[in-house]
């Protein structure tokens, strides 16, 4: 049986830093699955395809030609790491994201990321829908502020500029449409963990996402 530690939380409550942390530190895969409807968003973006024709989106999503090697996603050949983290590929993901259609495309996708040892998987609804059974279920979150801070100082990292305006209320309006979805929406697994990371660093997190999956 191959264990899987679910890690869900909404954007930029430092997930994806938590869960590759501890995927590195017990070995096991790493599932990006926002990345994936990132991948969509940017395949639909660049084809021009309507973001309210669910059908052509799912079938977009379903014959993707992208892979994950050594840190870097790869989209027809092309390398996207960086593309896909724009935001305005991250709000479309978000929009296609509830669609069912385009949910049930990614759905055979993500179940084969798991993979012996075991398997991270970060995302909105790991631990609801993709992997109900994973004997490890973590709800990460933080409060807006510190989530807008954490993705303020991404981006100047990165020589983007800012908003701190802006940026919270994309936040909020990324939150309110991945809360209230009919599909999926953003809620903790049944049995999850919830872990406040406002006041804590990354490594805090890691310790004690361990902590549970080692009790
Ligand atoms: O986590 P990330 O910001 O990369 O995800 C982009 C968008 O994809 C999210 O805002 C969310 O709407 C969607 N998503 C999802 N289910 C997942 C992962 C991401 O609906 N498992």
């Amino acid at each position: 049986h191959i264990p899987v530690i679910a890690i869900d939380g909404p954007t930029a409550s430092g997930k994806g830093t938590v869960a590759h942390r501890v995927a590195d530190k017990l070995g096991f895969h790493y599932l990006d699955s926002g990345a994936l409807y990132r991948l969509t968003a940017l395949s639909a973006l660049r084809r021009g395809t309507s973001l309210t024709d669910e059908h052509a989106l799912a079938k977009l999503a379903e014959h993707m030609a992208c892979s994950f090697t050594g840190g870097d996603i790869i989209l027809a050949h092309e390398n996207v790491t960086d593309a896909i983290r724009a935001e305005e590929v991250g709000n479309t993901a978000s929009r296609i994201a509830a669609l069912p259609a385009v949910r049930q495309a990614l759905f055979g996708l993500q179940l084969g990321f798991r993979k012996t040892p075991g398997l991270v998987a970060d995302g909105r609804d790991m631990g609801t829908v993709i992997f109900p059974h994973a004997p490890l279920k973590v709800f990460l979150t933080a409060s807006v502020a510190a989530r807008a801070e954490r993705r303020y100082k991404q981006l100047i990292e990165k020589g983007i500029s800012a908003n701190m305006e802006d940026l919270l209320m994309d936040l909020q309006a990324r939150d309110d449409r991945d809360t209230h979805r009919a599909i999926a929406p953003l809620v903790p697994a049944e049995g999850a963990h919830v872990l406040d990371t406002s006041q804590m660093t990354a490594d805090q997190a890691v310790e004690q996402v361990l902590k549970w999956y080692a009790a």
